[in-house]
């Protein structure tokens, strides 16, 4: 079942890509709850990005976050994934989760350290199971792009094994103004994950403002 609008939760909502994807999607129109480790945190945070959007973000604990969104986005550092999948998992049981996590392993972070179990997004699926419904995306866009309200020369590639799931995800890429693309099985989100360390090894070498990923060629739907 596809939703047209659902209200989305961003846990770790603070940080750089979490708030800069809910202002996004707020200003597209959605209704957006920033969780947090810590309730003030998330308020502030909340009323710091609401100016100018058609509704002020709502904000809470990660758990109650998890809780209230049809759709979960996932925006914490990889370290604490699992912990937090963890926590929020009796939540998102039945609803789809939108993993943004990229496994880099500091201080070494241009270069490919893909996790033993493949990826970040097929370990987020092992650990929360079947009954809920992963998809990845948004690991190869800069946060403080995303940031700023000027259009993003980049395209966002979807993965999850389920297609309806990946619509949602390709929706929400949408909404934030940017094109999404479905990059096919959850396993193909190593490629996406990978590929960010060799982004920011671009950044580097030839001094890029966030180097993003374009697809070229005449797509078909
Ligand atoms: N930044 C980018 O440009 C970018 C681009 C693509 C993908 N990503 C991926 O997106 C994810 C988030 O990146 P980010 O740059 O937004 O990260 P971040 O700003 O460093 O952290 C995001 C949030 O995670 C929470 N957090 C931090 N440490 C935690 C811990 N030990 N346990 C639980 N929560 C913790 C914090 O929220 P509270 O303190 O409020 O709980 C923090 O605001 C990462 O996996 C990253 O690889 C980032």
């Amino acid at each position: 079942m596809t939703i047209s609008r659902p209200r989305v939760a961003v846990v770790g909502g603070t940080g750089q890509l979490g708030s800069a994807i809910a202002r996004r999607l707020g200003k597209s129109g959605h209704t957006v709850m920033l969780g947090s480790r810590d309730a003030g945190k998330a308020r502030d945070a909340a009323q710091a990005l609401s100016d100018g959007l058609p509704a002020p973000l709502l904000h809470g604990s990660n758990a109650a976050a998890a809780e209230w969104g049809e759709v979960v986005l996932l925006t914490v550092p990889f370290a604490s994934q699992g912990p937090t999948l963890t926590e929020i998992r009796a939540a998102v049981v039945g609803k789809v989760l939108v993993d943004t996590t990229v496994p880099l392993v500091p201080p070494k972070v241009m270069r490919v350290q893909l996790p033993a179990g493949g990826c970040a997004a097929v370990i987020a699926q092992q650990l929360l199971g079947p009954e809920v419904r992963v998809i990845s995306a948004f690991h190869n866009v800069a946060a403080h792009k995303l940031a700023t309200d000027a259009v993003i020369d980049c395209d966002v590639l979807v993965f999850g094994d389920d297609r309806a799931a990946r619509d949602i995800g390709v929706a929400l890429v949408e909404g934030c103004g940017l094109r999404g693309l479905h990059g096919g099985a959850l396993p193909n989100s190593a490629a996406a994950e990978a590929l960010t360390s060799v982004l920011i090894f671009l950044n580097k070498h030839y001094a890029v403002d966030g180097a993003g990923v374009r697809v070229t060629g005449a797509l078909k739907s």
